[in-house]
């Protein structure tokens, strides 16, 4: 699959240099989709990384929620889940919702995890319906203000490994999954859902990302095998928050 346009044309870095401005900047991007205007606009909805990275942020982002004036707009949903128990140490959600959800007063409505500890592909379904159930729909498919990903050091996404680049050639909404190291069941969403989003969201620091990011940001032949290298909004923004050591001579 080539690309028409280069990546660094559809791609802004923000450059943070420390979690606390990931945080910051973080909390900047929900302004900007009006989450602190008091006006009655509709909810604002957010598919949660998990990581180190977003969940070094999460941490930080509970000092700062008090700034989320309007937090009821607010819906928590997530990009991938470990098929674990959700109070097991690996749950995306488990982790998000000990470090920041349950400091936000959010309603059990607005938070709507992946049920990923029973059988991946009922649940994938059962997902879907909930991604039906609860979003907006643009050109027929559920629509997310906000994605928040990872990017792995081979170059995977959610739980998009650079086996399954079919994700991004499916019908489906969400999948099932299997991380090819561990052979622990995941859940994710699929690439038309993650690429349709109003605004994508990758936060990568440190060194060992810069090699990722050079291959994905110059275009290189590596990048196709990558799974993040195709995650290219429709009409949304694509916005890398990244330190110095992982863009380092991009
Ligand atoms: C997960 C994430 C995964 C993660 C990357 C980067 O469930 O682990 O969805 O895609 O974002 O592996 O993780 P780090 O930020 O820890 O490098």
């Amino acid at each position: 699959m080539a690309y028409s346009a280069n990546y660094k044309d559809i791609a802004e870095i923000r450059l943070v240099s420390s979690i606390g401005e990931l945080a910051s900047e973080f909390l900047n991007i929900l302004t900007d989709l009006g989450i602190s205007d008091n006006d009655s606009r509709k909810a604002v909805n957010i598919a949660l990384s998990g990581g180190s990275t977003p969940l070094k942020m999460y941490e930080k982002l509970r000092l700062l929620q008090h700034e989320l004036v309007t937090r009821e707009k607010l819906n928590f949903f997530w990009g991938d889940e470990r098929c674990v128990p959700p109070d097991h140490m690996e749950s995306n959600y488990g982790n998000a919702y000990k470090t920041l959800l349950q400091y936000m007063n959010l309603s059990d409505d607005q938070i709507h995890r992946i049920r990923g500890e029973n059988d991946p592909d009922k649940k994938s379904n059962r997902y879907e319906m909930i991604l039906k159930e609860k979003l907006p729909m643009k050109d027929g498919v559920p629509f997310f203000d906000l994605i928040v990903l990872g990017v792995g050091e081979d170059g995977h996404t959610a739980s998009i490994f650079p086996d399954r680049l079919d994700l991004f050639d499916t019908n489906l909404w969400v999948s099932s999954a299997i991380h090819p190291q561990t052979q622990q069941n995941r859940i994710t969403l699929t690439g038309d859902v993650i690429n349709n989003a109003g605004i994508i969201l990758f936060m990568a620091l440190g060194k060992e990302k810069n090699k990722i990011l050079k291959d994905i940001f110059n275009d290189k032949k590596t990048a196709f095998s990558y799974p993040s290298y195709h995650i290219r909004p429709g009409s949304g923004k694509l916005i890398w928050l990244c330190d110095k050591p992982a863009v380092n001579r991009i």
